[in-house]
């Protein structure tokens, strides 16, 4: 609609210090206290201010994304999450969807997970954990903030954000989401990784439509209306908005820049690519550092995929530099699939030359276990469906392994041992899955051949191996596994009419060649409401495409 790009500079969101320094300097525990608030957010100079709800130290505070915590490995982290959201969303909240409240429940129903954190399941904002202000109303596993967040995990990039069932899509819509760090100084110090505040940046991305009285614009009528009223497959939007404005531009030196690119958008792909000459050196994937560096002109980030890159702009061939995206929407899984080039945001190079004694070392975390397919004590399918009703094409829900979110709990992995989990994708469309408390890595990815017949043997019978899956993963394409995304992770793209091999990790990740494997977490993770794996395509999220997941000794 004809916003001029690049007029807004691009912010850094306010930090938070999630630990706290005794007298002495040793390091304590950090209590904050962040709040959910109704207010307002300037996307973009010319757009007039845009209701939101935002996370922040105070209302007066709040942004959107939220502000940034910084967390320290070892030094536990207590969050007192309020939610100040008024009687009623702004946002479309479809009833037929297995929501998080009833519907004539007032106030907004919220939780909130930390993605990529190991923490226990009641801090681990699952889905039913919900609550409304001054919690006048809560969910069946409600469990009473503080949140506790250990932090005794590898250093990375997590994040942040609303989790609660069949609102999720719409509360991280309105803007509730942030970034989390989890730092190690004796183990990145010596990495010399560009670092501080102006060279070591946060991105958050995500696409949004706006009305021309800037108040965010969902569409509130269904793409199946007679079965859901309101809920559509996947909401995309026009503009492109990093940390909170839309294609800002951000002044850099002729040097080095860390960047952590989080996609926190509901279901837009990006593949991003710099203009210039410039690449990306990926160091970390998700919430987890690279055993090596690797260099890529252009790579693909999924719904809340995180990419950890360093950019050399003493390398560009021009004093402005674009980045910019071309992945299709919806995503359907070929890299060869392109869409029209967008831009994403611009960087301004000042002329100055400038000392850079920042570098990407050869070797970043090689001491982590590699992944060993040996070790799976068993092999699960998981299998993802989508349905339509009413002799429509349109879907109308999507399901794991035919089930919907509320069935029994199927998935109960023993703490302390790896599974094999051959994710099989009946659907079209690529669907990033996400596991709780559990780090994972892609083993290999195979193309079915007939799918067609596959899909409709498995449909309703869920029945890999009645249904010949050998048979049909014979002679079926090998994908490639991107370098950058062969580490462990915690999001996987599942390309559609392939099976995705992935070894889920249900023990912590150890912290070095010197350090005993350990084989338990640090705290019960057989307690609790327990926790949950879901493709984090927020809109099939928030319609049944999650199941609950029970760890068991
Ligand atoms: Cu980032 Cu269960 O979510
Ligand atoms: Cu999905």
């Amino acid at each position: 609609r004809g916003l001029e790009k690049f007029v807004d500079e691009l912010p850094d969101m306010p930090r938070l210090r999630g630990y706290g320094v005794a007298e002495g300097g040793a390091l304590v525990a950090g209590n904050l206290t962040i709040g959910m608030y109704d207010t307002t957010w300037k996307f973009h100079r010319d757009l007039p201010a845009t209701r939101v709800f935002a996370y922040g130290a105070s209302r007066e505070t709040a942004t959107v994304p939220g502000p940034t915590i910084e967390a320290m490995r070892g030094v536990p982290t207590h969050v007192m999450w309020v939610n100040h959201l008024p009687p009623r969303h702004f946002l479309p909240w479809d009833p037929t969807l297995t929501t998080a409240a009833a519907p004539g429940t007032r106030g907004v129903p919220t939780v909130v997970h930390l993605h990529g954190g190991v923490q226990h399941s009641t801090s681990d904002g699952h889905s039913l954990a919900w609550f409304t202000a001054g919690l006048a109303a809560t969910g069946p596993r409600f469990s009473p903030p503080p949140y506790a967040y250990p932090n005794r995990q590898p250093p990375g990039n997590l994040w942040y954000h609303d989790h609660a069932m069949g609102l999720t899509r719409v509360n991280i819509l309105a803007g509730l989401m942030g970034a989390y760090r989890v730092a190690s100084p004796d183990e990145e110090a010596p990495l010399n990784l560009p670092s501080g505040e102006a060279f070591d940046r946060n991105l958050v991305l995500f696409d949004r439509d706006f009305r021309a009285d800037g108040a965010l614009f969902m569409n509130r009528t269904g793409n199946n209306p007679d079965v859901h009223p309101q809920w559509q497959p996947e909401y995309f939007g026009a503009a492109v908005v990093v940390n909170g404005k839309a294609w800002p531009y951000l002044r850099v030196r002729r040097r080095r820049y860390r960047f952590r690119i989080l996609n926190a958008s509901n279901a837009r792909f990006f593949r991003l690519r710099l203009s210039a000459g410039l690449r990306f050196v990926h160091v970390g994937s998700d919430s987890v550092y690279l055993a090596r560096p690797v260099a890529t002109d252009t790579f693909l980030v999924a719904p809340s995929e995180i990419a950890d890159v360093v950019v050399d702009f003493a390398g560009s061939t021009a004093d402005a530099v674009v980045l910019s995206d071309d992945a299709p929407a919806p995503y359907p899984g070929d890299p060869g699939d392109k869409a029209e080039t967008v831009a994403v945001m611009k960087f301004l190079i000042e002329d100055a030359a400038e000392p850079d004694t920042s570098a990407v070392p050869a070797a970043l975390m090689p001491h982590y276990p590699r992944p060993d397919a040996r070790e799976a004590a068993t092999t699960r399918r998981i299998t993802m469906y989508e349905y339509q009703k009413n002799g429509t094409d349109e879907p109308t829900h999507l399901y794991l392994n035919a089930r919907s979110y509320m069935d029994p709990v199927t998935e109960t992995p023993r703490e302390g041992t790896s599974e094999l989990w051959d994710v099989i994708n009946l659907t079209d469309d690529n669907h990033p899955l996400h596991v709780h408390l559990a780090l994972f890595a892609v083993l290999e990815q195979r193309s079915l051949r007939r799918v067609d017949e596959f899909r409709e043997c498995m449909r309703g019978r869920n029945n890999a191996r009645a249904c010949g899956i050998d048979r049909h993963l014979a002679g079926g394409r090998r994908h490639v596994v991107p370098r950058q995304e062969r580490g462990w992770k915690n999001v996987f793209k599942v390309r559609p009419s392939a099976v995705t091999r992935i070894l889920v990790r249900f023990k912590p990740l150890s912290s070095g060649a010197a350090s005993p494997e350990d084989s338990r977490f640090p705290f019960d993770v057989t307690t609790g409401p327990g926790y949950v794996y879901h493709c984090h395509i927020l809109d099939h999220e928030d319609n049944e495409m999650m199941r609950p997941m029970k760890i068991v000794r």
